[in-house]
């Protein structure tokens, strides 16, 4: 029982580009953006609008949205914390956006300076400022499985907190494996807890190489959106041995295989992933990028 169709909701330029060392010049990532668009991909989330000293790579974010060339068919998401980051983001156009929680207290503390009770009560506002201007909102649930500083994640803390924002209005919620420690009978159990799987997707970072293996695991569980990042990027700075996520390329070698639609081109994908390696300097994580370019 797979699906006959997957939507693949790209983090490269967001989740990929937050944690990484050089500089990327904004048209770099204007021009990632577009690429990565005309590669056939329908969901990217672009960038931001959360303090630039907390994450200073993305502090170019209105920049960005302003230089951004949106195509036709094509949603470019946003991430925002608070009510500041909500009116940068309205200020700059964006249609819609991406608020991110955490299902422990220790992250909640480290990336959002709240704690659990404080983030529900910080994302509030966003979420209906958000729904009164007509867009529609994903949330993430940072620390699903485990977390670094409280160990595993016991499954009904993870559901309350994932059905709590979701009853918010969000219209997703993204399960993430932010330091990549889950297994396929983890996030299989997860997912049937939740009783419905149509509004999840999942988001798994590929730290311990599960990251396929989950998906796989979340498709069988009823999952139709998977979370991706091309050439393999990223990374939360917030979140210690948190590492690349899962790449979309790997990810579309496995649909391919299944006979899954996700109308995304493996060529364009692999051909952007090494040109973006060229501006970070470093090769491709992605076994998939890494294979085609030595062939
Ligand atoms: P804070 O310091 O508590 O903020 O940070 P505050 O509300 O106390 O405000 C302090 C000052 O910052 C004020 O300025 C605000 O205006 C300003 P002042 O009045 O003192 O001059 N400020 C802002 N300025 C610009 N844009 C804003 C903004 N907000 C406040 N949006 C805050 C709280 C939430 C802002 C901070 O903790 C933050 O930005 N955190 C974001 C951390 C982050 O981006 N982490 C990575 C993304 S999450 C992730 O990667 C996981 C994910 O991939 C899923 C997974 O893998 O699990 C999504
Ligand atoms: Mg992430």
């Amino acid at each position: 029982n797979l699906p006959e169709q997957v939507t693949i909701y790209e983090v490269g330029a967001r989740d990929g580009l937050q944690n990484e060392k050089t500089a990327i010049p904004v048209e770099v990532k204007a021009e990632f953006i577009g690429r990565l668009a005309d590669a056939g991909l329908t969901a990217i989330e672009a960038t931001s609008f959360v303090h630039p000293k907390w994450v200073p790579q993305l502090a170019d974010a209105d920049e960005l949205m302003a230089e951004l060339e949106r195509r036709p068919g094509v949603n470019y998401p946003v991430l925002v914390p608070n009510e500041r980051g909500m009116g940068r983001a309205l200020a700059a156009g964006v249609g819609e956006i991406a608020i991110f929680a955490s299902a422990t207290e220790a992250f909640a503390r480290k990336n959002l300076n709240r704690s659990m009770d404080e983030q529900y009560a910080m994302f509030e506002p966003v979420v209906s400022r958000a729904l009164a201007e007509g867009m529609r909102v994903r949330v993430y649930l940072s620390m699903a499985f485990g977390d670094p500083w409280e160990g595993d994640v016991p499954i009904p803390q993870a559901v309350a907190a994932g059905k709590r924002l979701l009853e918010m209005g969000c219209y997703q919620l993204s399960l993430g494996d932010t330091i990549g420690v889950g297994t396929a009978g983890h996030v299989q159990e997860l997912i049937a807890a939740f009783g419905d799987p149509s509004a999840l997707a999942v988001h798994f970072h590929d730290t311990y190489g599960q990251a396929l293996a989950n998906t796989l695991a979340a498709l069988q569980a009823g999952v139709t959106t998977v979370d991706a990042s091309a050439g393999g990027l990223g990374g939360c700075p917030y979140a210690k041995s948190a590492t690349g996520n899962l790449a979309t390329e790997d990810l579309v070698w496995m649909l391919d295989g299944l006979g899954i639609r996700h109308g995304v081109s493996l060529d364009s994908l692999v051909e952007t992933s090494t040109w973006m390696a060229g501006h970070l300097g470093r090769p491709s994580p992605s076994r998939v990028v890494t294979a085609r370019s030595n062939s």
